[in-house]
Formats: structure tokens, sequence, C-alpha cells
């Protein structure tokens, strides 16, 4: 070891780090009682399992319930039911569900790929997975079957000093409000933060690594990294267990970067705070058209009725809505300053900020270059007297023929109700009815949650910990 002096900030963070480790760490008792749950439940499981002669090939607690690498005010338990790969889905389904059932009390149905349970045992909240025992997890049948590989391959490495870094890890993460891959948060699985602090050895080597990144961060020598990467992929790093699968395939690119700068900051400023949730609260209506008047921009609400969906089924939707809708408001010829969308228990909202209201009176329109045949057309189209051709036809400086009409409407949500049935939302957000989408300024829509949500995300951007006290 070095004898150098280490600078205070180095100094300072041991110290920080240390403070929250203790604080967060889950007590000896607690954790008596989930590694009692972990070898119980699912022996309960095996027992339903004979009683019913169910085709049950194996059940055990995964995921940080397994590790301990869990946040003890988030612990869920995730308990796999795994059944031979030839049994039909629906049969999987059904057993998955029947046996969860048998063991769990308050069991609701829920879905992702396929539906799972979720229930208590012994006042801890457990997700019951149906899933298959396959053996090569390069090759799952189903979403969650390489989860008995993360296991084990992670089980295998972790020392108890990891253990508590990477709850750390978590903890720092969630601070920050990027912690989480469901389709609305967009940010770290619980998996990929545990192959972080694996592969650098502790949240400070990460920290350091990551403040410098790149994005896309290629965390892999490229010739081992997985295939067919979307192309707005902000991380990758491989699944050990399954070369074709990218693990931080829910991270975006922006949760990243928010990543990577707090990383720096915190290096630099070393503080319990940063451990604490910073989360900005949404923005009220009043607010937002305060904010709206003194940048002397304007702000538009497009409502729409929230379709009978789970959040990671809608959001990826409402992200695709709010990018076309800005979309056509950008070609229709306004300068779009951002845009935001949320959904609450009754509605979707896409927010749009643009520069001006109106837009110009006068519509640009490219015509043919001089020469082509369809110069004639153009021509015959245009100078015959059509009321709207405020200037033209003329040629342009590049030789092409144009001319200049007037926009039969000007105002941006007269524009978008106009054009909204041919934007492409989402599948099941077009509306059913034309005219079911209320199209507004925000001075006239209805304050919601979900207006809120997606007004702080237009006119509510800012670092989240620079206001922290
Ligand atoms: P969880 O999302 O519950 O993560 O998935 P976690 O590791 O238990 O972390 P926290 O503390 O609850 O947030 C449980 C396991 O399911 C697998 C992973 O192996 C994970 O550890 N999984 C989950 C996947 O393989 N893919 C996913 O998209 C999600
Ligand atoms: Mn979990």
């Amino acid at each position: 070891m070095s004898s150098s002096p280490r600078p205070p900030s180095e100094v300072a963070a041991d110290r920080v780090e240390a403070a929250v480790a203790a604080r967060i760490a889950p007590s000896p008792d607690f954790l008596a009682r989930v590694e009692r749950i972990r070898s119980e439940l699912p022996e309960r499981v095996r027992e339903v399992a004979r009683a019913r002669s169910s085709p049950l090939v194996r059940a055990l607690v995964a995921g940080s319930a397994a590790r301990g690498t869990f946040l003890a005010d988030r612990l869920d338990i995730d308990l796999f039911l795994l059944f031979p790969p030839d049994l039909p889905r629906d049969r999987l389904r059904e057993e998955g569900l029947a046996l969860g059932r048998a063991v769990l009390t308050d069991p609701e149905t829920r879905y992702a790929e396929h539906p799972y349970l979720r229930g208590r045992y012994e006042g801890f909240s457990v997700d019951a997975v149906p899933g298959f025992a396959i053996a090569d997890p390069s090759h799952p049948l189903s979403a969650v079957d390489r989860t008995p590989f993360h296991q084990a391959y992670l089980s295998e490495r972790e020392t108890p000093a990891l253990v508590a870094q990477v709850r750390l890890a978590k903890q720092f993460l969630r601070g920050l409000g990027v912690y989480g891959s469901e389709a609305r948060t967009e940010g770290f699985s619980g998996y990929l933060v545990e192959l972080l602090v694996l592969k650098y050895g502790s949240l400070r080597a990460l920290l350091s690594a990551a403040h410098r990144w790149r994005i896309p961060a290629r965390l892999m020598d490229p010739r081992d990294e997985a295939p067919r990467l979307p192309e707005d992929i902000a991380l990758v790093l491989t699944d050990p267990v399954d070369p074709h699968r990218n693990v931080a395939t829910a991270l975006s690119r922006r949760n990243l970067g928010v990543f990577v700068v707090a990383a720096g900051a915190y290096l630099e400023n070393p503080a319990e705070s940063w451990f604490e949730v910073c989360v900005p609260s949404p923005l009220s209506r009043a607010e937002a058209v305060e904010r709206a008047t003194r940048r002397a921009s304007h702000v538009t609400v497009v409502e729409l009725p929230r379709p009978d969906l789970v959040d990671d089924t809608l959001y990826p939707q409402i992200r695709k809505a709010e990018g076309a809708i800005a979309d056509e408001v950008r070609r229709a010829g306004f300068e779009v300053l951002g845009s935001g969308s949320a959904a609450d228990t009754v509605r979707v909202v896409v927010a749009l900020e643009v520069a001006h209201r109106l837009r110009s009176p006068v519509r640009r329109r490219d015509g043919p270059p001089a020469g082509i045949d369809r110069v004639g057309e153009f021509l015959a189209k245009w100078s015959s007297g059509d009321p709207s051709v405020v200037q033209g036809p003329f040629v342009r400086e590049d030789g092409s023929l144009g001319v200049e009409t007037r926009w039969p409407e000007r105002e941006v949500e007269a524009v978008l109700r106009a054009g909204f049935d041919r934007l492409s939302l989402g599948r099941n957000l077009t509306p059913s009815e034309p005219g079911r989408a209320g199209v507004r300024p925000l001075s006239e829509a209805t304050d919601s949650p979900a207006l809120a949500e997606a007004l702080r995300q237009v006119l509510g951007k800012r670092l989240p910990w620079l206001d922290r006290s």
C-alpha cells in the first residue's frame, strides 16, 4: 500500500459512504427473516406441487432477496417457479398461478411477458413468476428464464463487502431517480447494478470510471458485444450468462447522462445528501403558465383517455406519441422548444412548448428543378389564380421552382387537430373516434397529475441535485 496522503475529497467520500452503508444495511434480524423465507417459500411450493401433481421442476427465490443486495424499504421477494421447457404456455401460466395462489395471501395477477402473481408471505411482498427450466441461458424461452443463472453467477462472486457496495450503488441511483428498469423509469436494473459493482469493485471505482463515459458507453470488447443493438442504446454490457443479451437495454441515454454527470459532481463534492431521493416535484399548471409567460413562449397540451394497460406497456407508447406530435408540429413550421409526456390513472398527457403560438402566415412550397417534365404540372397548378397564392410561382436561387401560399390555419392547436388522424401514435393510443383527443393551450388545460409531470419535463429542466440543501 502507498503511504502518500489521500486527497481530502476521498477521505470525505470514505466517511460518507461508510455512514450511508451502515444506515441502509438491513439489520441481522431482518436478514435472518429473509433468509428463512428464502428456503421456506420454495419448500412450501414443492409441497403444494406434489399434492396437485404439478409438473414443477424447480422453485427458488432469486433476485436481490436471494443475495442480500436489496434496499430494505423496497424489498420484493422474487419467487421463480420453473417448469419443463416442453410445457405449453397456457399450462405454464395456469400451473404457475395455481402454485403462487396456494402459497401467497392476497394474490393479484399482474402482466409482463406472461402473467405472474403478486401476493404476500409473512408480511413480505412476493412476486411468483413462472418460467421454463432451461439448460442453456443463451436460448431462453421466456424473458425470466435466465434469472436462475444470474443468481448462480452473482452469488458465486459476491462477497459481503461487494453486497454492501451494491446496496450503496442502488441507493445512489435511487437518489437521482434513475434506479429501476420499468419502462416508466428507463433506469438501471438491479442486475445491471450488481454487474457494474462486480466489474469495478466498489461504488467509488464505478463512479471514477463512469464520470468519463461517453454515450453510448461500451464496456465490452466490441467483439464480445451483443448483436442487434437498438440505435439509441445508452450502455452496452453483455449478460455474462447470455452473449446475445445487452443487460442495459432498458436504460435511456438521458438517465445514463444524469448518472455520468452526477458521478463527477459527487467525486468532487461527496456528501450524504447524494444518497437521498431528490427527484424534482411536478409543476403546477399555474406555475407553468407563469414560466411560459416569462419565456414569452407558448405551451400546448394534448390529452387522451388512458387505455387500460399497465405502465410497462403504456409508457413506450406515450413516448412514441410525444415524438410523433413534436415531429408533426415541427414539420408544420413551428419552432419546438421542448416536449414532455406522462400518464395518470385516467389520462395521458403530452405537453409541447413552441416559440410562438402562431406559425408564419406564409407557406413556402418547393417545386421541381427547372428543365424537368413536372415543371409544366407545377405551373399549371399554381399560375391559374389560386386564391391562396401570395407570391409566385417563381424560380429560386438554386434554379428550382417555388411558390408561396397562405396557410389555412396558423394556431398550433388548430394545426394539431387538423393533422391528428395522420399521426402514428402508439398502438393503443390512437383515439377510437376522431375528436377524443383534447388539444388546448395550457391556459385552458385541465389540471391533473399527468399534466403536472409533463410540464415538469418541459419547463422544470434542471439537474436534480443543484437544489438539494
Ligand atoms: P428485479 O427487477 O426484482 O431485480 O428482478 P433485483 O435484482 O431483484 O433488484 P431489486 O433490488 O428488486 O430492484 C429479479 C431478477 O429477475 C431477472 C434478474 O436476474 C433479476 O435479478 N430479470 C429481471 C431479468 O433477467 N430481466 C429483467 O428484465 C428483469
Ligand atoms: Mn427484486
